[in-house]
């Protein structure tokens, strides 16, 4: 299994091309299977989780095919409504096929998805709106079996904003009889862009951006040719803290300042020198006097969940303590331990995450456990005395397209290893 080793202490300049959004593709892969017509999804990150998602739809009988940075998805041959386990279990977001499955078929097996590294990430949101649309749902060894001779609009209120349950009842609703409504719905950049492809296909979605979606649905959905994926925020705000944890000067290229405001205020309010461009950022950072400020994360527009651990490694350097309260996943913190191991000192305090500023950090042997607790051990690398082995980063390559080689074109002193 690959494994990267990192020498730190290197500070980082020059650019960085951002790849597209991971979270955006794989809801537009799943949308493909609204209709009957090839689409192809450009500015596709190389990641295994699309070729997963790739890897379903041509499992159900869909032809997917790669080429450098686009996928293109002709579902004509598509016929059967069923995800198995052996899949799901590797992606949870292949779960996202239940709801455009319903609609195009009436019916669909779809394997429950499992946890993930940090704990439990149910599915009974998805369930409940999919029932409210008048689908019949049983749970059987382990699968979803859903089935409807006809969906009918209803109003459908999460009991917390989920942006996988708000892209799966919105493919659904989207050919059910009449209005739906979706109360606590997500608006993260990717579900907007999701509600934009729909549209394009002829959906009448809504209140697109906001926490209340509505759909009247239509009898079938046309053909759309081609879509741009938008930046990954995500992507982009890892390698914004890693600069501002080395020190250095960086221009993040084919990025989406407007999608990425909570984290830009954040570090701007930790005494990091960011200036936007239209579809660029530069970040300058001395990787000395940080300020250390308390953060919360919340659903879009707040400061982004999959930020977290990224943000603790940042405050481990910075001139004071904090704190980081993680109000999307209460457990995600299993990174603390990787973490301190590399010489940060994080302990839990009901709830919330402590953080002791002005650590020195030294180079180690670490493992990787998810995708984002990787990235914050990439990054606590870069700064780390020393070098660190970090095995496991095929949990990276989940998330990340070659962070390896763009971190080495700035500067880092990384390598991926056999
Ligand atoms: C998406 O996951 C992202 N994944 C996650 O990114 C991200 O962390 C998460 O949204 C939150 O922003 C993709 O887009 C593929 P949720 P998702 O449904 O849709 C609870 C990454 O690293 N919930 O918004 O699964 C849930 O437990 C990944 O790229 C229910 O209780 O997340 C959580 O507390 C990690 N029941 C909250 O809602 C449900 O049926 C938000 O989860 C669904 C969710």
């Amino acid at each position: 299994m690959d494994y990267f080793e990192i020498e730190g202490k290197n500070q980082l300049f020059g650019d960085i091309t951002v790849s597209g959004a991971k979270n955006a593709v794989l809801p537009l892969m799943a949308a493909s299977i609204l209709n009957d017509k090839p689409l192809t999804i450009s500015n596709v990150p190389k990641l295994s989780d699309s070729i997963t998602m790739g890897n379903l739809i041509e499992e159900m009988g869909g032809k997917v095919s790669f080429d450098h940075s686009n996928i293109t998805i002709n579902p004509k041959n598509l016929n059967t409504p069923y995800a198995p386990y052996k899949l799901v279990k590797t992606m949870r977001a292949s779960f996202y096929v239940l709801g455009p499955l319903i609609a195009k078929f009436g019916e669909a097996k779809v394997s429950l998805p499992g946890g993930c590294a940090w704990g439990p990430r149910p599915v009974d949101f998805h369930i409940d709106g999919l029932k409210k649309l008048g689908v019949e749902i049983t749970l059987e060894a382990g699968y979803v079996i859903a089935k409807t001779k006809k969906m009918i609009g209803n109003k459908i209120v999460f009991p917390k904003i989920s942006v996988g349950a708000t892209g799966n009842v919105l493919m659904a609703a989207v050919l059910a009889e009449g209005q739906t409504e979706i109360h606590n719905a997500a608006a993260e950049p990717e579900i907007q862009q999701l509600c934009l492809l729909l549209n394009e296909m002829g959906a009448k979605i809504s209140g697109i951006g906001t926490n209340i979606l509505t759909i009247q649905g239509v009898k079938t959905l046309g053909g759309v040719e081609s879509i741009d994926v938008i930046p990954d925020r995500i992507e982009a705000g890892t390698f914004l803290i890693a600069v501002a944890a080395t020190g250095g000067k960086v221009k993040l290229n084919n990025v989406e300042p407007k999608h990425m405001e909570s984290v830009i205020s954040l570090l701007r309010k930790s005494n990091i020198d960011i200036l936007e461009e239209k579809d660029s950022i530069i970040i300058t950072s001395n990787g000395l006097d940080i300020k250390a400020c308390d953060m919360e994360t919340h659903e879009y527009p707040g400061f982004p969940t999959d930020l977290q651990a990224q943000w603790m490694l940042l405050m481990s350097l910075a001139s004071g303590n904090s704190t980081i309260k993680e109000n999307i996943y209460f457990d995600r913190f299993t990174h603390i331990l990787e973490l301190n191991r590399l010489g940060c000192d994080v302990h839990l305090e009901g709830g919330s995450a402590t953080i002791k500023g002005n650590r020195s950090l030294f180079g180690a042997h670490v493992m990787s456990t998810d995708i984002r607790a990787s990235a914050a051990l990439i990054i606590a690398a870069l700064c780390a005395e020393g070098s660190t082995n970090i095995s496991r980063v095929y949990h990276i390559d989940r998330g990340y397209d070659k962070i390896e080689q763009k971190l080495a074109k700035v500067g880092a002193k990384i390598a991926r290893k056999k």
